[in-house]
């Protein structure tokens, strides 16, 4: 096609500098009508008037010359766009070397945001995610799964991995579209219609009308409509008072015109059955699948598989990270973590090797500094406090909050623990509790609701801690 419409625009260029018949017969294509009509009409007129008058006749072969000139400018834009937006980048020479310290190379490696091809421990929740989505998609209908587990079990990565896998293979399977949502990057509940919608159409509407739309679409049959599967993480911020939008959300699916597959991720394993209205979770179903957290074999494996050819770490050292992270939280996040902070040390300290003593004192550390042990000693409302504060975090994404916000993610906590919520004055002497062990940034608290806070504590910190105490 490109071609066809480059030999044409050379033709243009020679013919109007040469004579006017053969302009005649190019314009006649159904191409130059269709792209350049305007322009033809232009030229016709002032060939009637070129022959009335010679003058006149070579101001328009001048415009004509114009014209011809114009249209593959044109086009020539459009390539050189196209050429601009494509990424490219040269190629090398060699392959690039791989990081000459193994040292290096395993940091890399053990970065937990450096998700491997495929998931040890994971396999058997693969299959079951895997044949689950895969079974909906042959049948053409539609359905809910709902996956728990505490955090660092490896949920979302395995769900991930589900969908990699099904988009490298897309020819063996009906077509389908993936979308992913996460609950705690939503400000409200009903903030899961707007984003739907917008995932699916590109369209941005206000909550009200975006779950009419999608409930509209979600009814309307539609047989050559394409799959679509929503993976919905940390559902628990969606668990509110108000459960209109779990339930849609669970509803949907059991629609036969909607083929939907809702994939709902949630770190309480018991959420359903605690927080959730009968209506919910008879909507929610029965599929429903448990991550363990890893033991010290899983974990051991975890951390073996990405160091593998790399003489780095000893087996003992491993088993020894795994063992105290196991028994602790099973939270491979920490596993990756302590091992990339050694081999990090060793690096910085010049050795080639990570031994026992320093696995030890890494430990002792992490797991036992002032902040944590206060952590997880400290009373019921001081934790939920603190839980607050990483809830507030990860709505917003803004470090910086007032005591104003807290004191509501705070009530929240309290409702869904079932605990009453302390007075005002009953918060602001929790915060100054904080305060004064460091654990909180805060302003003085003369400015009351206004005052300004900040956690002085890594938020994966606190959710450790917090979650290893319960263990
Ligand atoms: N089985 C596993 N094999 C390798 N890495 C894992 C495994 N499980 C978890 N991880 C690592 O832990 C990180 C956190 O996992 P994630 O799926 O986000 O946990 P969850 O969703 O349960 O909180 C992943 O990015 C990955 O690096
Ligand atoms: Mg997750």
């Amino acid at each position: 096609m490109s071609e066809t419409k480059k030999t044409k625009r050379v033709v243009v260029v020679e013919t109007s500098s040469e004579e006017s018949e053969s302009d005649s017969d190019f314009e006649d294509s159904p191409t130059y009508k269709k792209k350049f009509g305007k322009n033809k009409k232009e030229s016709s007129s002032e060939e009637s008037n070129a022959s009335e008058d010679e003058e006149t006749k070579r101001k328009t072969k001048t415009k004509k010359k114009t014209v011809a000139v114009v249209t593959p400018r044109r086009k020539s834009t459009k390539l050189l766009e196209r050429r601009v937006f494509t990424p490219g980048v040269a190629q090398r020479k060699a392959p690039v070397k791989s990081s000459l310290n193994p040292l290096v190379e395993a940091q890399l490696r053990l970065h937990v945001s450096a998700v491997p091809d495929s998931l040890p421990c994971r396999e058997e929740e693969f299959a079951e995610i895997f044949g689950y989505v895969e079974s909906k998609l042959q049948e053409g209908t539609g359905g809910c799964i709902y996956i728990s587990g505490v955090p660092g079990t490896g949920k979302t990565a395995t769900v991930k991995q589900v969908i990699r896998y099904m988009e490298d293979n897309r020819d063996e399977f009906p077509d389908f579209n993936f979308f992913e949502l996460n609950g705690m990057r939503l400000t409200c509940p009903e903030q899961t219609y707007v984003e739907m919608w917008r995932l699916l159409t590109g369209e941005k509407l206000v909550h009200e009308q975006a779950m009419k739309k999608l409930d509209t679409r979600f009814s309307t049959p539609a047989p050559r409509r394409t799959h679509t599967i929503f993976l919905v993480d940390e559902l628990d911020m969606l668990c509110k008072k108000k459960q209109t939008v779990l339930y849609n959300i669970f509803e949907w699916p059991s629609r036969p015109q909607a083929k939907v597959v809702i994939i709902a991720i949630a770190n309480t394993m018991d959420l359903p059955e605690r927080d959730m209205d009968m209506r919910v979770i008879s909507r929610l179903g029965f599929n429903r699948l448990h991550f363990e957290p890893y033991n010290q074999q899983q974990l051991q494996c975890i951390v073996s598989s990405r160091l593998e050819g790399l003489e780095v770490f000893q087996s003992d050292e491993i088993q020894l990270v795994s063992r105290k992270v196991a028994g602790l939280s099973g939270d491979a996040r920490r596993a990756l973590d302590i091992c990339r902070i050694l081999a990090e040390r060793c690096e910085r300290e010049g050795r080639d090797r990570v031994t026992q003593v320093d696995v030890l004192k890494v430990h002792r550390e992490m797991f036992t500094s002032s902040k944590m042990m206060y952590i997880r000693t400290c009373s019921q409302l001081e934790q939920f406090f603190l839980r607050s504060m990483v809830n507030e975090f990860y709505k917003t994404g803004v470090e910086e909050t007032t005591l104003r916000n807290i004191s509501i993610r705070f009530d929240e906590t309290c409702a869904s623990e079932g605990v009453k919520s302390p007075s005002l004055h009953g918060l602001v002497s929790v915060a100054v509790r904080l305060s004064s062990q460091r654990l909180v940034l805060s302003e003085d608290y003369r400015k009351g609701l206004d005052t300004k806070l900040r956690l002085n504590v890594a938020f994966e910190d606190i959710n450790f801690a917090l979650n290893a105490r319960n263990i």
